[in-house]
Protein backbone atom coordinates (compact mmCIF):
# COMPACT_ATOMS: atom_id res chain seq x y z
CA UNK A 1 0.00 0.00 0.00
CA UNK A 2 1.33 3.58 -1.40
CA UNK A 3 1.38 6.22 1.87
CA UNK A 4 -1.20 9.30 1.34
CA UNK A 5 0.57 12.37 0.52
CA UNK A 6 -2.48 14.19 1.64
CA UNK A 7 -4.98 12.83 3.18
CA UNK A 8 -8.83 12.60 1.15
CA UNK A 9 -10.97 15.10 2.75
CA UNK A 10 -13.19 15.23 -0.25
CA UNK A 11 -13.61 13.49 -3.53
CA UNK A 12 -15.66 13.79 -6.54
CA UNK A 13 -17.22 10.75 -9.00
CA UNK A 14 -18.46 11.00 -12.78
CA UNK A 15 -19.33 8.85 -15.46
CA UNK A 16 -17.56 8.97 -19.03
CA UNK A 17 -18.45 6.98 -22.27
CA UNK A 18 -21.19 5.39 -23.14
CA UNK A 19 -23.69 4.46 -20.13
CA UNK A 20 -24.07 0.60 -18.70
CA UNK A 21 -26.36 -0.73 -16.56
CA UNK A 22 -24.93 -0.41 -13.42
CA UNK A 23 -23.58 2.74 -13.27
CA UNK A 24 -26.06 3.74 -10.74
CA UNK A 25 -25.63 0.78 -8.03
CA UNK A 26 -21.85 2.19 -8.23
CA UNK A 27 -22.46 5.63 -7.62
CA UNK A 28 -24.40 4.58 -4.64
CA UNK A 29 -21.92 2.97 -3.05
CA UNK A 30 -19.23 5.21 -3.73
CA UNK A 31 -21.24 8.13 -2.33
CA UNK A 32 -22.51 5.88 0.76
CA UNK A 33 -18.53 4.59 1.21
CA UNK A 34 -17.52 8.25 0.86
CA UNK A 35 -20.05 9.52 3.53
CA UNK A 36 -19.70 6.44 5.75
CA UNK A 37 -15.86 7.51 6.15
CA UNK A 38 -16.26 11.62 6.82
CA UNK A 39 -15.23 12.21 3.45
CA UNK A 40 -17.21 14.87 0.99
CA UNK A 41 -18.33 13.90 -1.84
CA UNK A 42 -19.38 15.62 -5.30
CA UNK A 43 -20.84 14.36 -8.54
CA UNK A 44 -20.04 15.65 -11.99
CA UNK A 45 -22.51 15.63 -14.47
CA UNK A 46 -22.23 14.61 -17.80
CA UNK A 47 -18.96 13.04 -17.37
CA UNK A 48 -15.71 15.53 -18.42
CA UNK A 49 -17.77 18.40 -20.09
CA UNK A 50 -19.68 18.75 -16.85
CA UNK A 51 -16.15 19.08 -15.27
CA UNK A 52 -14.92 21.66 -17.36
CA UNK A 53 -18.16 22.96 -17.57
CA UNK A 54 -18.37 23.67 -13.49
CA UNK A 55 -21.34 21.33 -13.37
CA UNK A 56 -20.52 19.70 -9.62
CA UNK A 57 -23.11 19.36 -6.69
CA UNK A 58 -22.33 17.91 -3.29
CA UNK A 59 -24.23 14.41 -3.04
CA UNK A 60 -25.78 13.07 0.07
CA UNK A 61 -26.98 10.01 1.26
CA UNK A 62 -30.45 10.92 -0.02
CA UNK A 63 -29.35 11.94 -3.58
CA UNK A 64 -28.53 7.86 -3.85
CA UNK A 65 -31.66 6.82 -2.76
CA UNK A 66 -33.77 4.76 -5.10
CA UNK A 67 -31.58 4.05 -7.76
CA UNK A 68 -29.43 1.02 -7.40
CA UNK A 69 -32.81 -0.33 -9.56
CA UNK A 70 -32.13 2.00 -12.48
CA UNK A 71 -29.97 2.21 -15.60
CA UNK A 72 -28.63 4.81 -17.54
CA UNK A 73 -27.27 7.22 -14.81
CA UNK A 74 -28.12 9.94 -12.28
CA UNK A 75 -25.03 11.29 -13.15
CA UNK A 76 -25.42 11.59 -16.93
CA UNK A 77 -22.56 10.65 -18.97
CA UNK A 78 -20.61 12.39 -22.46
CA UNK A 79 -17.71 11.24 -24.77
CA UNK A 80 -15.36 14.57 -24.31
CA UNK A 81 -13.10 14.72 -27.37
CA UNK A 82 -11.86 17.94 -25.65
CA UNK A 83 -10.20 15.91 -22.86
CA UNK A 84 -7.72 14.46 -25.30
CA UNK A 85 -6.11 17.84 -24.77
CA UNK A 86 -3.65 18.62 -22.21
CA UNK A 87 -4.63 22.60 -21.88
CA UNK A 88 -7.64 21.46 -21.23
CA UNK A 89 -6.82 19.02 -18.42
CA UNK A 90 -5.17 21.62 -17.00
CA UNK A 91 -8.04 23.74 -16.52
CA UNK A 92 -9.74 20.62 -15.18
CA UNK A 93 -6.64 20.10 -12.60
CA UNK A 94 -7.49 24.14 -11.37
CA UNK A 95 -10.76 24.16 -11.37
CA UNK A 96 -10.63 20.35 -9.29
CA UNK A 97 -8.33 22.25 -6.93
CA UNK A 98 -10.44 25.57 -6.15
CA UNK A 99 -13.45 23.38 -5.57
CA UNK A 100 -10.93 21.80 -3.24
CA UNK A 101 -11.33 18.16 -4.25
CA UNK A 102 -8.85 15.67 -3.30
CA UNK A 103 -9.49 12.96 -5.49
CA UNK A 104 -11.28 11.37 -8.67
CA UNK A 105 -13.78 8.33 -9.26
CA UNK A 106 -14.05 7.75 -13.02
CA UNK A 107 -16.77 5.18 -13.88
CA UNK A 108 -16.06 4.42 -17.91
CA UNK A 109 -14.11 3.06 -20.36
CA UNK A 110 -10.38 2.76 -21.32
CA UNK A 111 -10.86 5.85 -23.21
CA UNK A 112 -12.04 7.75 -20.28
CA UNK A 113 -9.34 5.75 -17.96
CA UNK A 114 -6.72 7.50 -20.29
CA UNK A 115 -7.72 10.94 -19.70
CA UNK A 116 -7.77 10.20 -15.96
CA UNK A 117 -4.36 8.66 -16.14
CA UNK A 118 -3.23 11.65 -18.01
CA UNK A 119 -4.65 14.16 -15.63
CA UNK A 120 -2.75 11.94 -13.30
CA UNK A 121 0.66 12.32 -14.24
CA UNK A 122 0.57 15.38 -15.59
CA UNK A 123 -0.94 17.01 -12.06
CA UNK A 124 -0.17 14.50 -10.03
CA UNK A 125 -3.99 14.15 -9.32
CA UNK A 126 -5.44 11.22 -7.44
CA UNK A 127 -7.77 8.76 -10.02
CA UNK A 128 -9.53 6.05 -9.67
CA UNK A 129 -11.09 4.04 -12.41
CA UNK A 130 -14.28 1.88 -12.32
CA UNK A 131 -14.33 -0.43 -15.28
CA UNK A 132 -18.15 0.17 -16.57
CA UNK A 133 -18.92 -0.64 -20.46
CA UNK A 134 -21.27 -3.11 -22.03
CA UNK A 135 -18.84 -4.12 -24.10
CA UNK A 136 -16.46 -5.76 -21.91
CA UNK A 137 -13.27 -4.81 -23.08
CA UNK A 138 -10.86 -2.96 -20.85
CA UNK A 139 -7.87 -5.05 -20.34
CA UNK A 140 -6.44 -5.70 -17.16
CA UNK A 141 -10.07 -6.70 -15.66
CA UNK A 142 -12.29 -9.51 -16.78
CA UNK A 143 -15.74 -7.83 -16.13
CA UNK A 144 -16.48 -4.35 -16.93
CA UNK A 145 -20.12 -3.35 -15.08
CA UNK A 146 -22.73 -3.48 -17.54
CA UNK A 147 -21.73 -6.34 -19.41
CA UNK A 148 -24.17 -8.97 -17.78
CA UNK A 149 -27.37 -6.94 -18.45
CA UNK A 150 -26.81 -6.11 -21.50
CA UNK A 151 -26.43 -10.06 -22.63
CA UNK A 152 -29.66 -11.02 -20.42
CA UNK A 153 -31.72 -7.83 -22.45
CA UNK A 154 -30.21 -9.39 -25.99
CA UNK A 155 -30.94 -13.09 -24.61
CA UNK A 156 -34.43 -12.20 -24.47
CA UNK A 157 -34.69 -10.05 -27.25
CA UNK A 158 -33.25 -12.73 -29.35
CA UNK A 159 -35.52 -15.72 -27.64
CA UNK A 160 -38.51 -13.39 -29.46
CA UNK A 161 -36.86 -13.19 -32.40
CA UNK A 162 -36.97 -17.45 -32.02
CA UNK A 163 -40.35 -17.53 -31.43
CA UNK A 164 -41.42 -15.07 -35.28
CA UNK A 165 -38.69 -16.71 -36.86
CA UNK A 166 -39.86 -20.27 -36.49
CA UNK A 167 -43.20 -19.33 -36.96
CA UNK A 168 -42.43 -18.12 -40.88
CA UNK A 169 -39.51 -20.03 -41.20
CA UNK A 170 -37.15 -17.41 -41.39
CA UNK A 171 -32.89 -17.01 -41.28
CA UNK A 172 -32.53 -13.70 -38.92
CA UNK A 173 -29.30 -11.93 -38.61
CA UNK A 174 -29.63 -10.16 -35.17
CA UNK A 175 -26.94 -7.90 -34.57
CA UNK A 176 -25.40 -7.00 -30.98
CA UNK A 177 -23.63 -4.07 -29.65
CA UNK A 178 -20.12 -4.64 -28.25
CA UNK A 179 -18.16 -2.39 -31.30
CA UNK A 180 -15.05 -4.43 -32.43
CA UNK A 181 -15.35 -6.31 -29.59
CA UNK A 182 -16.80 -10.04 -29.35
CA UNK A 183 -17.66 -10.67 -25.96
CA UNK A 184 -21.42 -9.73 -26.26
CA UNK A 185 -21.99 -11.45 -29.19
CA UNK A 186 -20.07 -14.79 -28.16
CA UNK A 187 -22.46 -15.04 -24.53
CA UNK A 188 -25.67 -14.19 -26.68
CA UNK A 189 -24.86 -16.74 -29.47
CA UNK A 190 -24.10 -19.62 -26.53
CA UNK A 191 -27.24 -18.75 -24.88
CA UNK A 192 -29.55 -18.52 -26.92
CA UNK A 193 -28.35 -21.56 -29.30
CA UNK A 194 -27.82 -19.79 -32.41
CA UNK A 195 -27.20 -21.56 -35.26
CA UNK A 196 -24.06 -19.26 -36.11
CA UNK A 197 -22.11 -16.03 -34.57
CA UNK A 198 -20.06 -13.67 -36.98
CA UNK A 199 -17.70 -11.77 -35.58
CA UNK A 200 -16.11 -8.40 -36.83
CA UNK A 201 -12.71 -9.22 -36.63
CA UNK A 202 -12.90 -12.69 -39.58
CA UNK A 203 -13.61 -12.09 -42.63
CA UNK A 204 -17.78 -13.43 -43.15
CA UNK A 205 -17.01 -17.09 -44.28
CA UNK A 206 -20.67 -16.50 -46.90
CA UNK A 207 -19.89 -20.12 -47.68
CA UNK A 208 -20.00 -21.93 -44.33
CA UNK A 209 -22.97 -19.44 -43.44
CA UNK A 210 -25.05 -21.09 -46.51
CA UNK A 211 -23.63 -24.47 -45.88
CA UNK A 212 -24.64 -24.49 -42.31
CA UNK A 213 -28.30 -23.25 -42.86
CA UNK A 214 -28.69 -25.99 -45.62
CA UNK A 215 -27.17 -29.02 -43.42
CA UNK A 216 -30.02 -27.62 -40.81
CA UNK A 217 -33.00 -27.44 -43.63
CA UNK A 218 -31.75 -31.26 -44.41
CA UNK A 219 -32.25 -32.22 -40.53
CA UNK A 220 -35.91 -30.30 -40.91
CA UNK A 221 -34.97 -27.11 -39.19
CA UNK A 222 -36.61 -24.63 -40.79
CA UNK A 223 -35.49 -21.75 -38.93
CA UNK A 224 -32.15 -20.36 -38.32
CA UNK A 225 -30.40 -17.33 -35.90
CA UNK A 226 -27.42 -16.08 -36.82
CA UNK A 227 -25.79 -13.39 -33.94
CA UNK A 228 -23.62 -11.00 -35.75
CA UNK A 229 -21.13 -8.47 -33.92
CA UNK A 230 -21.24 -4.82 -35.17
CA UNK A 231 -17.47 -4.27 -35.55
CA UNK A 232 -17.18 -0.36 -35.81
CA UNK A 233 -20.30 0.63 -36.67
CA UNK A 234 -23.53 -0.52 -37.26
CA UNK A 235 -25.05 -2.14 -40.28
CA UNK A 236 -22.83 -4.76 -40.88
CA UNK A 237 -25.42 -7.05 -40.73
CA UNK A 238 -27.18 -5.34 -44.11
CA UNK A 239 -24.11 -5.83 -45.78
CA UNK A 240 -24.05 -9.51 -44.87
CA UNK A 241 -28.25 -9.76 -45.74
CA UNK A 242 -27.48 -7.93 -49.36
CA UNK A 243 -24.55 -10.60 -50.13
CA UNK A 244 -26.27 -13.77 -48.91
CA UNK A 245 -28.90 -12.03 -51.53
CA UNK A 246 -26.82 -11.16 -54.22
CA UNK A 247 -24.61 -14.13 -54.42
CA UNK A 248 -26.24 -17.00 -52.96
CA UNK A 249 -30.04 -15.69 -53.19
CA UNK A 250 -30.90 -16.49 -50.17
CA UNK A 251 -32.94 -14.29 -48.32
CA UNK A 252 -32.83 -13.16 -44.90
CA UNK A 253 -34.56 -10.35 -41.97
CA UNK A 254 -32.09 -8.46 -39.93
CA UNK A 255 -32.60 -7.19 -36.71
CA UNK A 256 -30.48 -4.81 -35.09
CA UNK A 257 -30.79 -4.92 -31.24
CA UNK A 258 -28.97 -1.37 -30.79
CA UNK A 259 -29.16 0.99 -27.89
CA UNK A 260 -31.93 -1.26 -26.08
CA UNK A 261 -28.73 -3.11 -24.80
CA UNK A 262 -27.45 -0.39 -22.63
CA UNK A 263 -30.65 0.28 -20.95
CA UNK A 264 -33.01 -1.65 -18.28
CA UNK A 265 -32.27 -2.57 -14.97
CA UNK A 266 -28.97 -3.59 -13.70
CA UNK A 267 -29.06 -7.75 -12.54
CA UNK A 268 -27.85 -9.07 -9.65
CA UNK A 269 -24.30 -9.11 -11.24
CA UNK A 270 -24.13 -5.38 -12.27
CA UNK A 271 -25.38 -4.96 -8.86
CA UNK A 272 -23.04 -6.63 -6.81
CA UNK A 273 -19.83 -5.84 -8.55
CA UNK A 274 -20.58 -1.97 -9.26
CA UNK A 275 -21.76 -1.88 -5.30
CA UNK A 276 -18.19 -3.92 -4.65
CA UNK A 277 -16.14 -1.68 -6.92
CA UNK A 278 -17.79 1.69 -5.55
CA UNK A 279 -16.63 0.57 -1.95
CA UNK A 280 -13.38 -0.61 -3.35
CA UNK A 281 -12.44 2.58 -5.22
CA UNK A 282 -13.08 5.08 -2.17
CA UNK A 283 -10.84 3.03 0.00
CA UNK A 284 -8.50 2.88 -2.79
CA UNK A 285 -8.21 6.45 -2.88
CA UNK A 286 -8.57 6.89 1.09
CA UNK A 287 -5.44 4.29 1.77
CA UNK A 288 -3.50 6.15 -1.04
CA UNK A 289 -3.90 4.41 -4.49
CA UNK A 290 -3.31 7.33 -6.71
CA UNK A 291 -3.40 5.79 -9.81
CA UNK A 292 -5.90 2.50 -9.80
CA UNK A 293 -8.58 0.83 -11.34
CA UNK A 294 -10.87 -1.56 -9.52
CA UNK A 295 -10.77 -4.49 -11.44
CA UNK A 296 -12.50 -7.95 -11.53
CA UNK A 297 -10.63 -11.27 -11.74
CA UNK A 298 -10.57 -14.42 -10.11
CA UNK A 299 -13.80 -13.88 -8.82
CA UNK A 300 -13.71 -11.10 -7.19
CA UNK A 301 -12.71 -7.13 -7.19
CA UNK A 302 -8.95 -6.19 -6.80
CA UNK A 303 -6.88 -3.00 -6.83
CA UNK A 304 -4.67 -3.37 -10.58
CA UNK A 305 -2.55 0.03 -11.58
CA UNK A 306 -4.68 2.10 -14.07
CA UNK A 307 -1.63 1.60 -16.80
CA UNK A 308 -2.79 -1.91 -17.02
CA UNK A 309 -6.46 -1.26 -18.03
CA UNK A 310 -5.61 1.58 -20.88
CA UNK A 311 -6.15 -0.97 -23.28
CA UNK A 312 -8.43 -2.93 -25.59
CA UNK A 313 -8.45 -6.81 -23.85
CA UNK A 314 -7.66 -9.11 -26.63
CA UNK A 315 -10.16 -12.63 -25.45
CA UNK A 316 -8.08 -15.46 -26.18
CA UNK A 317 -11.05 -17.48 -25.24
CA UNK A 318 -12.58 -16.48 -28.86
CA UNK A 319 -11.87 -19.39 -30.76
CA UNK A 320 -12.75 -22.34 -27.83
CA UNK A 321 -16.04 -20.41 -27.48
CA UNK A 322 -17.15 -20.23 -31.43
CA UNK A 323 -16.06 -24.16 -31.27
CA UNK A 324 -18.71 -25.00 -28.05
CA UNK A 325 -21.41 -23.05 -30.10
CA UNK A 326 -20.62 -24.43 -33.46
CA UNK A 327 -20.24 -27.66 -31.27
CA UNK A 328 -23.85 -27.65 -29.96
CA UNK A 329 -25.59 -26.27 -33.59
CA UNK A 330 -25.40 -29.06 -35.36
O1 LIG B 1 -18.99 1.27 -26.09
C1 LIG B 1 -20.30 1.01 -25.76
C2 LIG B 1 -21.17 1.07 -26.98
O2 LIG B 1 -22.50 0.82 -26.56
C3 LIG B 1 -20.78 0.14 -28.13
O3 LIG B 1 -21.19 -1.17 -27.92
C4 LIG B 1 -21.47 0.83 -29.27
O4 LIG B 1 -20.87 0.52 -30.50
C5 LIG B 1 -21.29 2.27 -28.94
O5 LIG B 1 -21.14 2.35 -27.54
C6 LIG B 1 -22.40 3.17 -29.38
O6 LIG B 1 -22.08 4.45 -29.01
P1 LIG B 1 -23.08 5.69 -29.13
O7 LIG B 1 -24.19 5.47 -28.16
O8 LIG B 1 -22.26 6.86 -28.78
O9 LIG B 1 -23.58 5.66 -30.53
Amino acid sequence: METPSKPIKSLAVLCSGGDSSGMNPAIRSVVRTAIGLGIDIYGIHQGYTGLLEGNIEKLSLSSVSNIIQRGGTILDTSRCLDFHNAEVRQEAAHLLARKHIDGLIVIGGNGSFTGAMNLNKEHDFPVIGIPATIDNDISGTQYTIGFNTAVQTAIEAVDKIRDTASAHSRTFLVEVMGRTASSIALQVGLCTGAEQVVLSNQAVDYQAIVDNINKGKARGKTSSIIIVAEGEKAGLSYQIKDTLQAQYSLGVHVCILGHIQRGGSPTAIDRTIASKMGYAAVHALYEGNHAHVTAFNNGDVQIVPLSDCLGKKTDISEESQLKLIRALAI
